[in-house]
């Protein structure tokens, strides 16, 4: 029998992970990751935080079944991360317009998005920026889902392409979906100004597209609340929307694979009917949710004095990184880099996109033993006081030709 997979070529290595994997394999004692996108401190380690530990070991103690989750998640945490996302006194959760399931993290928030969306308009395109985070397509394309690109960078001045945006999604279709990251872009660092923000919803009602909120940074850029500025935009007027959230980085509950996607409806009733066909959707996937992430910041959200403390380290994480982002911009303007410094310095969250050539990002890596991702999309965390210097130089280097 001829064996069936006989002339399978492998898959290309992810574009991430796949750069951490040949990090990891690059012998030079030297070298500087900055690709990754978790957030790491002083020591370059990525610690657990001190109110997780504290959540761990409450739960811990108090823990005495193992019992499946429900398909949604407890409704103490889907509650607490409602709360979180709109505020405690926002509209639609007065009127039980939104529910929320409990998901493995943002990327099980968005595939349960996509599959969603998929049961319910299969037709449907879904614009992504470009550029964006790479998975984006791929979780789509798994889906079934068509995917189509709207502009995103303004390359010339660094900024936000608006107008092109605009225009690309004014031949959106109506029922299609539209992925805006909420705060934090990944990779560009930045996002819609408050009016932009106004100028999309318009576009959204106008054209009758449901926006899909991919909102894995909150509290990186400017704070918890001061982040939500887009979808507080987009929450108002009854319209329809999805957010995909993550605790991966605010909570730094990377591998315990912990998000929601939360589903804003125009009444209760279609929450409730929305939220049961998102429930087929994870029966249909991963069954339930995993259990100990959520306790996790359920425990921390739900007690006053945990979640002031986390706030707390929030904003430490915070500060460290737009700290670094000034000195990463005044670095490569020391070492003589023909770079703008005001538009640097006004991208948001942890990524800096430089904008370099697929030329310029390999030779930083073979000559210098420094990696970025893409087009120069650097981890601004990742940068220390031992290594700010070398990276600046390596990258005035190579744009110096
Ligand atoms: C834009 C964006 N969305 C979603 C995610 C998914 O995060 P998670 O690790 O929680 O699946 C990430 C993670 O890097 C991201 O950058």
């Amino acid at each position: 029998m001829r064996p069936t997979f006989a002339d399978l070529q492998p898959a290309p290595p992810d574009a991430i992970l796949g750069l951490a994997e040949a990090f990891r394999a690059d012998p030079r004692t030297d070298k500087i990751s900055l690709a990754s996108g978790v957030y790491v401190d002083e020591s370059g380690t990525t610690p657990v935080l001190q109110t997780v530990l504290e959540a761990e070991q409450r739960i811990l103690h108090g823990q005495t079944t193992k019992l499946y989750k429900p398909i949604a998640g407890d409704p103490a945490y889907t509650h607490a991360v409602r709360e979180l996302l709109f505020g405690a006194e926002h509209q639609a959760l007065a009127e039980g317009r939104v529910e929320t399931l409990h998901t493995p993290g943002g990327t099980g928030a968005l595939r349960v998005a996509a599959d969603l969306v998929r049961r319910l308009r299969p037709a449907s395109t879904v614009w992504l920026s470009s550029p964006t985070w790479p998975n984006h397509p791929q979780v789509f394309d798994a889906a079934g889902l068509d995917t189509r690109t709207y502009p995103y960078l303004d390359g010339a001045r660094g900024g936000l392409d608006f107008e092109g945006m605009l225009g690309a999604l004014a031949a959106a279709a109506p029922g299609d979906v539209v992925v805006l990251h909420a705060c934090c872009h990944n990779p560009t660092g930045i996002d819609p100004t408050p009016e932009q923000w106004e100028a999309i919803a318009a576009l959204v009602d106008v054209r009758g597209l449901l926006p899909l909120l991919d909102f894995a940074y909150q509290g990186f850029g400017d704070g918890l609340n001061e982040d939500a500025v887009g979808l507080m935009t987009m929450a108002r007027s009854g319209r329809e929307l999805l957010v995909a959230s993550s605790f991966s980085k605010n909570f730094a509950l990377y591998a315990e694979r912990v998000g929601a996607l939360s589903i804003v409806a125009s009444t209760r009733p279609e929450a409730h009917a929305l939220l049961s066909h998102a429930k087929v959707a994870v029966r249909a996937n991963y069954s339930n949710p995993p259990a100990h992430g959520g306790e996790i910041v359920a425990t921390i959200l739900l007690d006053p004095a945990l979640r002031a403390r986390w706030e707390d380290e929030v904003t430490a994480m915070r500060e460290r990184i737009n700290g670094n982002r000034a000195r990463f911009v005044e670095g490569l303007e020391g070492a003589g880099a023909p770079i703008e410094p005001a538009p640097l310095l006004r991208q948001r969250g942890m990524f800096s996109l430089l904008g370099l050539t697929t030329e310029q990002v390999a030779r930083l890596r073979t000559e210098f033993g420094v990696y970025v991702v893409g087009r120069g999309r650097v981890n601004v965390a990742g940068l220390t006081g031992r290594n700010i210097g070398p990276a600046c130089a390596a990258i005035a280097a190579v744009l110096a030709g």
